[in-house]
């Protein structure tokens, strides 16, 4: 049976008012199996629903007769002086749900002052995503098979003006994606990831039948600490790596004089039975101390998410899904206003709290910490 949704809006409806609204709509502007493949966790999705039950259960501490209005939400990262703490987490694939794809969030995020983590999964070109986005562009790098081919994509990146790395390696394969199984999600004919057109075609590792097909055989062609050091001889751009969990990992990173950290568990999307990334964050920022740079992710859907996550130790936060809802919803539009909704909303937590700015805001401005 063909697929029947809607095309993008050109208006947004009156009685779309927060992130969880575009998650609601999403569903009538995708087809059954691209929803499914996009809100899916990994397995029985127990870490992909942890991400949210947790910073739910993260109450926040007010305080009153605060004078607010000199307050902002302007902070430094790296270097660099963004308007808010946000920033669009790197989303594989985004003409499964538009037709222009990352060129429109894009255009939505250079209007709305947000960076843009561009995926090495993009089915825009990096440069052309490049030329188009006008707020920080940092880009997302996934080892490929081959390092020469890492190596050019990161050359191109360093050569459009991305101005940091982010190294994604809490994904060196698929997790198990029951749901995306069931609803029998394939790419669809056009849809592809362009940066990797011209990739070599090496030949996998040997089928040993002796041999397990996922430690031994898939396994032996994913990066490990050693590429990471390589990586960092190779290029001038700071680096951040994206999936870390465990304090120990974050401290060896920090070691090895790697920028920034992405503590994140790509959404749920892989691991299932892992914490939930806002559980991991305080360990992590105990682990890394109090001047180390750390972006989190997973679940972030209200401004008081975000006010929760720079309560526990994080400088600034990703929006995962939520661009995806709002793209398909209403194309550049849709994530423009995604994110002015996001805004301001941790513009309201942080004046409803009493903590103008956002180093104000800290571990005392939870209740139950
Ligand atoms: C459809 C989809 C595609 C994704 N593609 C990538 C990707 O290409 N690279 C990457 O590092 N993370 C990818 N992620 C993970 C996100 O960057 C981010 O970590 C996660 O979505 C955050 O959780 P949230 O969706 O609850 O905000 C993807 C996530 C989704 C939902």
């Amino acid at each position: 049976m063909a697929n029947t949704f809607q095309a993008a809006l050109d208006t947004i409806p009156e009685d779309l008012v927060c992130l969880s609204d575009y998650a609601s709509y999403a569903k009538n502007h995708m087809s059954h199996a691209v929803y499914e493949y996009i809100v899916g966790g990994g397995a029985d999705e127990l870490t992909l629903r942890r991400n949210r039950s947790k910073l739910d259960d993260i109450t926040i501490h007010p305080r009153v007769l605060i004078d607010c209005t000199q307050g902002g939400t302007q902070i430094e990262i790296l270097g660099e002086t963004w308007r808010h703490p946000m920033m669009l987490a790197p989303v594989a694939f985004q003409q499964l749900v538009h037709p222009e794809g990352e060129i429109a969030t894009a255009q939505a995020a250079s209007i709305l002052e947000t960076g843009m983590m561009v995926s090495t999964l993009s089915t825009v070109s990096l440069e052309k995503i490049a030329e188009e986005l006008e707020s920080p562009k940092w880009f997302q790098l996934y080892f490929q098979q081959s390092r020469d081919f890492s190596l050019s994509l990161v050359r191109r990146a360093e050569a459009a003006g991305y101005t940091k790395l982010v190294v994604t390696i809490d994904a060196p394969l698929h997790g198990i994606r029951n749901r995306a199984q069931r609803a029998k999600f394939v790419l669809p004919e056009g849809v592809e990831a362009v940066n990797l057109v011209d990739r070599p075609h090496l030949p996998s590792a040997a089928f040993d039948p002796s041999q397990s097909i996922v430690l031994q055989g898939m396994m032996s062609e994913t990066p490990t600490w050693d590429d990471i050091e390589w990586l960092k001889a190779n290029t001038a751009l700071p680096i951040i790596l994206k999936g870390i969990l465990s304090p120990a990992d974050a401290v060896k990173a920090v070691a090895m004089g790697i920028e920034g950290i992405v503590v994140s568990n790509h959404g749920g999307r892989t691991l299932d039975c892992v914490p939930a990334a806002i559980e991991a964050l305080p360990h992590i920022r105990k682990a890394v101390g109090k001047d180390y740079t750390l972006l989190f992710d997973g679940g972030i859907e209200r401004g008081t998410d975000v006010f929760k996550a720079l309560a526990l130790g994080a400088n600034a936060v990703l929006i995962g899904r939520p661009q995806v809802y709002a793209l398909a919803v209403a194309g550049a539009l849709g994530v423009g206003h995604m994110l002015r909704i996001l805004r301001e909303e941790l513009e309201v937590a942080m004046a409803l709290a009493g903590t103008p700015t956002i180093d104000s805001i800290g571990v005392d401005s939870l209740w139950n910490y």
